[in-house]
């Protein structure tokens, strides 16, 4: 286990490859230990420099502390940071489906969460959405060129969602508020000015912008005046102080309630809102009101006068809000349909993560683009302008999922070589996203992971599942010997996987990596001393606990219990996402090998197919619909029996394993993993330590009153902190321990590259400007007067 420790010193050499030895002599001044973990990302403040080191027991019983060990892996790697090393690119053998461009074109993005980098690994499908933010402003001002010089207009849509899961929107230094930069340290705050760099045309509100008034202040105050009135909150408002006395405050929409727009090339009249779902947990100050109940409203009925007294042609609704399965989206488009019965309404929602798309009634079409930067939508409204001129009743709508990447974005463009892609402003965008993520460390390296771990894509029990990973190696690696005080006692670990967001693929994990795959920062408490006959029933406790959760993904409207509406409310998705991504690979599952296999992706296609017209899916894409159909089916019943009998009969933790065979391509994810006591104790009277992470405690009280017959009574005030570690350092910790190649972090994840590459995944090669091309300095200069110009416009 100790592969670090006991490496022979030839290595030393070895490992010092010439890139990396000039980063680590820049760096050689700050030596980064392990041990500054427990103040670096602690925003909480609620342990200081004082807490003692954490130390590592190899099996031999010999012991190191954190720094030593840090210390070791710095004379092995000889480096702290990792280079700026971009994604694969896709196969080249991919076959590309043509837009089918209309009058009027939208290009739609969701759900960013802070993925303006893009997917940088090299595991399949991540080349496909290997673009960044810097390809995808020049694709948008490319196209709107291209668009324009044909005559046609083309939208630019975002549906929310800015930040919380990658480091360029959460990974700040914890500055307080009265530091310099303290006003940077907002989720959000400084990725917005990324994300604004694009010339969306309209724009509303996500949820994750709304759990703290902090960040929802931050977005009124800093965000949304760069779009003026094109950032839509049609039912979302904030309380600020009055104007004229401070000390009261007043209620407004965070943006605008609804716009009016011409487009440029072809006056095209269009009128849009911005709609988010009837979310329950926003920040006090924040108020949400009922899609249902918006459209009731006085200034709705208003806008709808307006539309009918200066004409328009299409509505473009945006909305936060997932297109199958929320009513809201139904009541907004009857109210619009009692005024106008047939004018063109095109949606354009998010919230779930999904591809989806859906036909509301003959002239309105739905389309839900994804998430993380892995799609961009695209929707053409045909024969607008023949409709406008009376000729004919219908418009034509068409619709594509685009992977976001530099092929991609070059084909639809036209352009003979991607390298043609990037524009000035692009490149100053890249510049801008490096620097940030230099001066945050997020490119600070941990270790190089050497197989791909996946979330939801294998069963639990598998070892290529991260969860297993968790349960088996991590936990008892990590957690269990991060409080050396309960060193002689054994402890059941229990931990939820809703705390895990993203696969581990294999290849360099940075900084950034960790506020991708467990963002949150939860703190381990436990239990001391607890009867084993208590302990063990706590994992099948809290999986019975569970709420059933089926939900219909591929089409039609919710029946949702009242739990599930209260889950929906709160801004839950994860069941959602994760059926319907099962339901994407169990076409897959079924037919070929899943420990190796490479081929059709989480979001390559959806329930409806990647064409225009429903009844015309890819080659084979009714057949998955069906199965994922069955497949849900029966997960229904399965859950059904569950909440029926009581104690469940259905499959058990340690039950699931992969088998190749059809049904288990729809195995749901466990709520929570253990890792048992080593060894397991002989006696159910035999005392164990339950270490938990913190906001499972209510649940887990309850049920160890319960399970628990003796007159013993648990309550919060005996529970303890357990160690320094937070579920944020769990995957940094485990690199530092178990992902330190031998032969160095470059040359490893050099080999892991020309192994992808081999199979098809070429390397970019468009990074270094051409000649035709202005070098980088003069580019950012020529963006940063753009920026001024636009801000001095404002
Ligand atoms: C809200 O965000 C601010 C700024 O990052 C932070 O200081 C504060 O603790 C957060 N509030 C809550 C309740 O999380
Ligand atoms: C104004 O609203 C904010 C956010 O809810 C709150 O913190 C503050 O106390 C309010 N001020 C007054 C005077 O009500
Ligand atoms: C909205 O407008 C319709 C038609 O103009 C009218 O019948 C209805 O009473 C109005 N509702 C409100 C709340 O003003
Ligand atoms: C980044 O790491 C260096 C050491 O490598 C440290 O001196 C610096 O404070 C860190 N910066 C931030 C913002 O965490
Ligand atoms: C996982 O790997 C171990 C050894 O590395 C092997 O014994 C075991 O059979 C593997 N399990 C699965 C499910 O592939
Ligand atoms: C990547 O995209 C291509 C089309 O561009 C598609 O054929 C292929 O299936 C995608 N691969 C994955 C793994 O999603
Ligand atoms: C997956 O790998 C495991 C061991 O790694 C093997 O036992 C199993 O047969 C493989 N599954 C398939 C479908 O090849
Ligand atoms: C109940 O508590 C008393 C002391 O308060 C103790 O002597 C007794 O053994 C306990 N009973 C059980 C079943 O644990
Ligand atoms: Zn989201």
């Amino acid at each position: 286990m100790w592969k670090l420790l006991s490496l022979p010193l030839t290595f030393v050499q070895l490992s010092l490859s010439l890139d990396l030895l000039t980063v680590a002599t820049a760096c050689s001044d700050h030596p980064y230990h392990i041990s500054n973990f427990g103040q670096l990302p602690h925003r909480d403040g609620h342990r200081d420099a004082t807490t003692p080191q954490p130390v590592w027991y190899s099996d031999d019983g010999s012991r190191t502390t954190a720094a030593e060990l840090a210390r070791k892996r710095e004379q092995l790697e000889g480096f702290a940071r990792w280079n700026r090393e971009r994604g694969q690119m896709p196969r080249s053998d991919d076959e590309l489906r043509d837009l089918e461009w209309g009058d009027l074109n939208i290009l739609h993005t969701t759900d960013i969460h802070g993925w303006y980098q893009g997917h940088r690994k090299v595991t399949p499908p991540e080349p496909n959405y290997s673009g960044d933010w810097a390809d995808w402003a020049s694709f948008a001002a490319k196209m709107r060129q291209k668009a324009h010089g044909e005559g046609r207009d083309l939208l630019l849509v975002d549906t929310g969602d800015l930040h919380d899961g990658n480091g360029l929107s959460d990974g700040f230094p914890p500055y307080g508020a009265g530091e310099p930069g303290g006003k940077d340290a907002i989720d959000g705050h400084v990725s917005n000015k990324v994300f604004s760099m694009v010339d969306y045309d309209l724009l509303t509100i996500g949820n994750h912008e709304l759990y703290n008034y902090t960040v929802a202040k931050d977005v009124f105050d800093n965000f949304r005046p760069r779009w003026i009135d094109r950032y839509m909150t049609s039912n979302v408002k904030i309380a600020v102080p009055d104007a004229d006395d401070p000390s009261r405050n007043h209620t407004e929409p965070i943006g605008s309630l609804a716009v009016s727009l011409v487009t440029p090339v072809q006056g095209i009249k269009v009128v849009s809102y911005g709609i988010l779902f009837d979310f329950k947990l926003a920040a006090p100050g924040i108020i949400v009101q009922p899609p249902e109940e918006m459209i009731e409203e006085q200034w709705f009925n208003d806008s709808l006068d307006a539309a009918e007294r200066f004409g328009v042609d299409i509505f473009v609704i945006l909305g936060h809000m997932p297109v199958s399965g929320d009513p809201a989206w139904q009541a907004v488009r009857r109210k619009i349909r009692s005024r106008f019965p047939d004018t063109p309404i095109s949606i354009l929602g998010g919230h779930t993560h999904v591809r989806d798309c859906r036909m509301l009634d003959d002239n309105t079409m739905a389309m839900e683009s994804g998430r993380y930067l892995e799609t961009i939508g695209f929707m053409g409204v045909q024969n607008l302008r023949a409709r406008i001129r009376g000729l004919v009743e219908k418009v034509r709508f068409t619709r594509r999922y685009i992977d976001p990447n530099p092929r991609n974005f070059a084909h639809h463009l036209g352009l003979s070589t991607p390298s043609k892609l990037l524009t000035q402003k692009g490149r100053f965008i890249r510049f801008l996203m490096d620097a940030i993520s230099d001066a945050w460390n997020l490119t600070r390296l941990h270790g190089v992971v050497p197989q791909d771990y996946y979330l939801d894509r294998l069963p639990y029990g598998h070892n290529h599942s991260l969860l297993t990973l968790l349960a088996s190696e991590v936990l008892p690696k990590v957690v269990r010997p991060s409080e050396a005080s309960r060193r002689d006692r054994p402890s059941l670990v229990l931990i939820n996987s809703g705390s895990q967001r993203f696969d581990v693929f294999r290849g360099p994990f940075t900084r950034n990596d960790q506020y991708i795959v467990s963002p949150f920062k939860d703190d381990f408490l436990y239990m001391p001393d607890v009867p084993w006959r208590v302990a063990r029933r706590l994992l099948g406790g809290l999986t019975d606990k569970k709420p059933p959760s089926v939900v219909e993904v591929a089409q039609g409207e919710l029946e949702r219990s009242g739990e599930e509406r209260k889950r929906y409310g709160s801004g839950f998705i994860e069941d959602i996402f994760i059926r319907w991504q099962k339901s994407q690979w169990a076409g897959f599952l079924s037919s070929g090998d899943p420990n190796t296999s490479t081929s059709p992706g989480a979001s390559t296609s959806t329930s409806t197919g990647e064409s225009g017209d429903e009844d015309q899916g890819a080659p084979g894409g009714t057949d998955a619909v069906q199965k994922a159909k069955k497949m849900l089916e029966a997960e229904a019943v399965r859950y059904e029996t569950l909440e029926l009998g009581g104690r469940a009969q259905g499959p058990s933790l340690g039950y699931r394993t992969i088998d190749g065979c059809e049904g288990e391509g729809d195995d749901t994810i466990p709520d929570y993993v253990a890792s048992n006591p080593v060894p397991e104790p002989r006696s159910d009277e035999d005392l164990v330590d339950v270490v938990f992470v913190d906001f499972i405690m209510p649940p887990l009280l309850e049920l160890m009153n319960s399970f628990d017959d003796s007159n013993r009574t648990y309550t919060a005030d005996q529970v303890k902190v357990w160690g320094d570690i937070t579920t944020q350092l769990l995957y940094p910790r485990y690199a530092e321990l178990e992902w330190q190649p031998p032969q160095g972090a470059a040359a490893a994840v050099r080999e892991q590259r020309a192994d992808a590459a081999a199979k098809g995944y070429a390397p970019f090669t468009d990074d270094a400007p051409s000649a035709d091309q202005e070098p980088e300095a003069d580019a950012a200069a020529a963006a940063a007067q753009f920026v001024v110009q636009r801000a001095e416009g404002l």
